[in-house]
This record gives structure tokens, sequence and C-alpha cells, in this order.
């Protein structure tokens, strides 16, 4: 039984200055309650911890199935994904979508990365100045992880572009994604053209795909929609979190320090890095039932937003949410979802984050900042510019 009424607000956190800086909306949030009505879209939100957890980790009444993005067209574009599906179809695909992304198979990648991050830094190093989204960030990613993937060069060569629009038009249907629709659509096509295979790099990850259709463990007609799981998280997400990282460690000189002292706190610091700054700040999930959560009872069929980024600022679990602190236990974090549908690359976003930062360390005493420019972007949180000189 309910305990009580869900709050209602006409917060929107795709207008205006939210956009930007979606923290003080997301406080107000989780002030009003654990679940709050957004009654602009007619969407349930979750803006704490315990209940977006609780949700992740419930996918019968939290269901993937109709898709998690915000508006009907984009769930329909992306039918098939892995990201949008329930078992027993999703743990096939993911299944199929995860091998190269293994830790196993990972490592076989491991010296190229940390070749390709030395080398990087001493260009840096020797450059001072520069910038630390298309400079730093955008280097392993693109270099390296694009190659991995497969699609041939004129696909490769747009693959930060289709993923910027794929996340902005996963929101809801406004002026920004609607502008970003045309450049999705490019995509898709691309993904169903049925001349790609032949065209796709032998060994990778995409042909990886099409093998396992021939070997009857996929239906063969799910493969373009799987290519989906790949060009469209595979970049944009981690050079975000390296990007972040950078802006985080400037304005916190002391906890670079400490990295410095220590560097094997990296990889706690890559979770700090992913609760302070979440890439993806939210997805969605559709009930299907009617279901009590936090004392509130939210209908069958509704919407229920997904919100890991104030999730991950949640006073009530962290304390001092709003610093960072590489040394607290942040591996709780959501930055990569939790449950069935926890993010599958995430070794290698750890991997590649790992390798730059460890690198780094060795060499950077302290990174002096210029002004960050931040993405509007519906569902990607991800500066945009930002100036940075090593010392
Ligand atoms: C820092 C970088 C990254 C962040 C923050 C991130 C974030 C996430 C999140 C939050 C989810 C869960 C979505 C949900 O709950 O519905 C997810 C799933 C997923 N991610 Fe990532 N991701 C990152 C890197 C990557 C990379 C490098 C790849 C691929 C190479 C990737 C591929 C996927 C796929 C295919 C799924 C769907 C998994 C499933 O449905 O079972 N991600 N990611």
């Amino acid at each position: 039984m309910p305990i009580r009424e869900c709050p209602v607000t006409d917060i929107d956190l795709w207008a205006g200055p939210a956009l930007r800086d979606p923290y003080p909306s997301w406080r107000r949030l989780r002030d009003m309650g654990p679940v709050v009505l957004l009654a602009k879209y007619g969407m349930y939100a979750l803006p704490r911890y315990q209940e977006v957890r609780h949700a992740l980790m419930d996918w019968r009444t939290f269901s993937s199935a109709q898709g998690v993005m915000l508006n009907a067209q984009m769930n329909e574009a992306q039918a098939g994904a892995t990201l949008h599906s329930d078992p027993p179809v999703h743990d096939v695909q993911r299944a199929v979508i995860a091998k190269p992304l293994l830790p196993a198979a990972l490592k076989k990648l491991e010296p190229a990365f940390r070749q390709a991050a030395a080398e990087l830094t001493g260009r840096l190093m020797a450059r001072k100045t520069f910038d630390a989204v298309t400079d730093l960030a955008q280097f392993l990613p693109v270099s390296i992880v694009s190659r991995q993937v497969g699609l041939p060069e004129e696909g490769r060569e747009r693959m930060l572009t289709w993923a910027a629009a794929a996340f902005d038009v996963a929101g809801p249907m406004n002026e920004s994604a609607q502008a970003a629709l045309s450049v999705l659509r490019e995509a898709i096509d691309y993904s169903y053209d049925p001349g790609l295979r032949e065209r796709l790099s032998p060994g990778s990850w995409a042909a990886g795909i099409w093998e396992a259709a021939d070997a009857g463990v996929i239906p063969a007609e799910k493969c373009p929609a799987m290519t989906i799981d790949y060009w469209a998280p595979a970049l944009d997400t981690t050079i975000a979190a390296i990007a972040s990282a950078i802006w985080l460690f400037g304005r916190y000189p002391e906890q670079w320090k400490i990295v410095r002292d220590n560097p094997a706190l990296v990889p706690n610091a890559i979770n700090e890095v992913l609760r302070m700054e979440s890439p993806t700040p939210y997805f969605s999930r559709v009930t299907t039932k009617s279901v009590d959560l936090g004392g509130v009872t939210i209908p069958a069929a509704a919407r229920v937003l997904m919100m890991y980024g104030s999730a991950n600022r949640d006073e009530l679990k962290w304390r001092d949410a709003d610093s960072f602190d590489i040394r607290r236990a942040a591996a709780d974090h959501l930055g990569f979802g939790r449950g069935l549908h926890a993010c599958v690359g995430q070794t290698l976003a750890r991997m590649e984050m790992n390798v730059l930062l460890t690198e780094l360390s060795g060499q950077v005493e302290y990174f002096e900042l210029g002004e960050a420019c931040w993405l509007e972007n519906n569902m990607l949180r991800q500066i945009k510019s930002l100036e940075v000189t090593l010392h």
C-alpha cells in the first residue's frame, strides 16, 4: 500500500541551465522524495541512490524491452540492440557483445594501450598546453577502440558524430533532439546496409556479431541492431570520463598528489571520477506491473527515469557527496549502471583510463586548467573543450 502521494514537479531536466549544470535540479528532486513525477513528461523519476539500485536489480518489474531512451521514435529506431532487451533475448545477445570485452580478451590489447598512452603523454608534456578533450581524452578511444569495432573507414570516421547524436536524440524530443535526428538516421541506415558485413575488418568486434549469427547463436536479422551496441557507447562515454578526470584532478590538486604518491589508488580514483561526473546520467525503464517503491505506487506501463548521476551524489548514500575524494569507498557508484545491463564495456573503459592516469601520474605534477565548456546533450554529460597546461 502506498503511504504517500507521489510529489509532482514542473522541473525540466532537459531545458535551460539544467542541461549544462544539472546538479541544483537533481538536489531539488532528491529533496522532494524517492519518487517524483515529472509533470511535463509524464515520467516517474528516481533521483536517490537506493531506489535506482533497487529498480536496476529488478528487471522483471523495471523492463528494458520497450527501450531505455526517453522517446518512442528513438526506442523504435534502436529496437533489437542489447541495451533495449530483457532476458532471455538479452542474455544471448550480451554474451556475443561481451566476448571481445572480457578481461582475458582485453589483456591482449593492454600493451598497445600502454604504449600509446606513454607516447601520447610524451608528446603532450612537450606541448605543455593543449585541449584536454580533442588532444588527450579522444586519443585512445579514437585511435585504438574505434579500429577494434571494425567499421570501414568512412563509418569509423563518423562514429563520434553518430554517438553524440545517438545520446542527444535519446532524450525527450526537444529541439536539440530533433536537430540530431537526421544524423542518427544516417547511422541507422549505415548499420542496416546489407553490404556492411563484407566491408567490416576481419576479426573485428562487429565481424564477431555476424560470426555468431553464422554459428546459429543469434538470428541474422539481429546483426545490424547489435552493431549499435558497439558504435553508440564505445567512444564518447570514455572520452567524457577521461576529460572529467583531468578536470577534477585540476580542481583538486591535493587529490592528484595522493595519486602521484600512490598510483595503486588509480582504480579507485576512476570510480570516484565516475561517481562525481557520470557520463551517462540517465536511462529509463518501463514498469511491467504496478509497483510500490519508496512508499509511492508507480502504475503499470509507466516510464521510469533511472537517475544514475543524481544517485551518485545522493547525500543519504555518500558522506560529503559533492566533494571529490579518491580514498572514499566509491566502488558502489552507479556510473556503469548495475544488474543485468551493467556496462559490458566497463573493463575496457577502466583500462583506457587506468593506463592514461598512471602514465600521467608519473610525469605531471599538476594540471593548470582554463575554463571547461560543457556540451549540451540530453543524455550525455561531457566536457566539450578544456584548455589544460601540464606542469
Ligand atoms: C566510462 C565509460 C562508460 C560509461 C560511463 C558507460 C555507461 C553505461 C551504463 C550506465 C550502462 C547501463 C545502461 C542501462 O542501465 O540501461 C551501460 C551499458 C552498456 N555499455 Fe557502457 N559505458 C561506458 C563505456 C562503454 C564501452 C567502452 C562500451 C563498448 C565497447 C560500452 C558498451 C555498453 C553496452 C553494449 C551496454 C548495454 C549492456 C546490456 O544491455 O547488457 N560501454 N554503459
